[in-house]
């Protein structure tokens, strides 16, 4: 038997080392068992049969690592177990992470995914509190994550917070930044975290200004922590005097109901919906700004995120933002969103009711001088970044979508869809999406010839009243 002890709670290197000694020595993932040190004593404690030095080297799919490392900061004590099954069964079984049904694979991806949200609603839920004053001053937070994300999370605050000091109390472990580096500390008590500022009342009011009913799902754990707890109440009844008076509007004009607001129901499937409902898109889009699924990230300036109304009955689907979206930080902000605007208006679409996105949410493109040359994105960047299209897609639940274009029809038909054979028409999809193809205002723009670019237009113009059509009879039908 192999007793492995590893140095703390994150430690993926001491994991990964240790696992690859196992899986060269071929000691079954049975005979194996894992714990974190409880101090330094422990670090040094023999494991009860020494192992050979690693001779060799196996390889495992790159998918496997990222999950991996996401999934090691579950707080659940037997990933390290089931990291360790899942690594030696993928020797046997390269393609093993593409069986989404496998209980491991499942397991270890439902894990992951609980990381990343974890994650996410730290990156949307620190509040920092002002201790100290003037050039002493320093931010402090308390947060209790569910998970072990304080090191993951960090980055995220040392971009966003860079001009002051701060430091992130929890439990398990604090973060710091002092304007050049984040330094981490062993966890505290909540006693030891400041309680009241002069920066509470600046987050009552910001809060305010900007609260989404979907607060009134996130756990009392965390809203406790803030300071705009107080105003909470009185926000959540304005959220819902808000939300009657939509239904009650609704019954003259049909919409689509604010499904946010509605009551929780106590099904599996209910609390599913739910918590794909808690998926505000300014969430989404705070946690797509930190988005490493493929390497486009490393040269665009940002994430380009989708925009408009949760409550858009169209969602339009472009390919990737351009270089005038990519500064900007906004869809179709450049000369094809122009044409885009232009022909929505023509079709009788007014723009700030649709929500704009893209299929893939960061700009692709080589340097030429000091022109960036867009370059259309390749399947795996497509694939890389469909999770935002799907988690956009389950926020604003639209009546329809509409594809411009062949990499946005890859994205929401998942597998490449030829635009003339099925512009124009919706489509009813397997997940019971409406969706409808038609061009890319991009490809008008670069038609050569005047005539064409003409006819083209007024083809595009009629694909989006096409679409206009269909949200006219949906709602009579509603
Ligand atoms: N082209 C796109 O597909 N999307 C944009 O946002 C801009 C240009």
């Amino acid at each position: 038997m192999h007793h492995i002890i590893l140095d703390s709670e994150t430690d993926f290197d001491g994991w990964r080392n240790a696992a690859r000694a196992l899986a060269l020595n071929d000691v079954k993932p049975s005979n194996v068992t894992w714990r974190v040190a409880n101090d330094a004593s422990e670090l040094f404690a023999p494991t009860h049969q020494p192992l050979e030095p690693p001779q060799g080297t196996f390889s495992v799919p790159a998918r496997f690592v990222e999950l991996a490392e996401v999934a090691i900061l579950h707080r659940n004590p037997e990933r390290f177990a089931l990291l360790y099954r899942l690594l030696w069964r993928l020797r046997q079984h390269h393609d093993l992470l593409e069986i989404a049904t496998d209980p491991d694979v499942a397991e270890i991806t439902a894990m992951a995914k609980a990381v990343r949200s974890d994650e996410h609603k730290m990156h949307a839920l620190v509040r920092f509190r002002e201790v100290g004053r003037e050039q002493k001053s320093h931010f402090v937070a308390w947060f209790e994550p569910e998970h072990h994300i304080v090191e993951l999370a960090a980055p995220f605050f040392a971009r966003r917070f860079a001009d002051m000091p701060w430091s992130i109390l929890t439990p398990d472990v604090c973060a710091h930044w002092d304007g050049h580096a984040v330094s981490f500390t062993p966890g505290v008590a909540k006693s030891e975290a400041p309680t009241a500022d002069r920066l509470e009342e600046t987050w009552r009011s910001y809060y305010a200004s900007i609260f989404n009913p979907v607060q009134k799902e996130m756990p009392g754990k965390y809203w406790r922590n803030l300071p705009e707890a107080s105003s909470i109440k009185p926000l959540i009844e304005g959220a819902e005097r808000t939300a009657s008076a939509m239904i009650a509007k609704a019954a003259t004009e049909p919409h689509k109901p604010q499904t946010r607001l509605e009551p929780s129901v106590e099904s599996d499937e209910a609390s599913e919906m739910a918590r794909r409902r808690a998926d505000d898109i300014e969430m989404l889009r705070e946690e797509a700004a930190d988005c490493r699924a493929c390497h486009l990230y490393k040269h665009a300036t940002q994430t380009v995120f989708g925009e408009g109304q949760q409550t858009a009955q169209i969602m339009l689907v472009g390919e990737q933002p351009g270089d005038k979206e990519d500064l900007a930080g906004k869809p179709f902000v450049g000369p094809a969103g122009q044409m885009l605007d232009r022909a929505l208006e023509e079709a009788g679409i007014d723009r700030r009711k649709v929500y704009v996105t893209n299929a893939v949410k960061h700009f692709k493109f080589v340097p030429r001088g000091k022109i960036r040359l867009h370059q259309k994105p390749n399947t795996p960047e497509i694939k890389a970044c469909r999770q935002w299209y799907e988690r956009e897609l389950a926020a604003i639940r639209p009546d329809l979508v509409v594809a411009m274009g062949a990499t946005a029809a890859q994205s929401v038909f998942g597998k490449i869809t030829p635009i003339n054979k099925n512009r124009g028409r919706p489509i009813d999809l397997d997940d019971g999406t409406r969706a409808m193809v038609t061009v890319h205002p991009s490809y008008l723009l670069r038609l050569p010839d005047a005539d064409a670019k003409a006819r083209e237009y007024r083809r595009f113009v009629q694909d989006l009243k096409i679409a206009a059509a269909v949200l006219r009879k949906s709602a009579h039908a509603a």
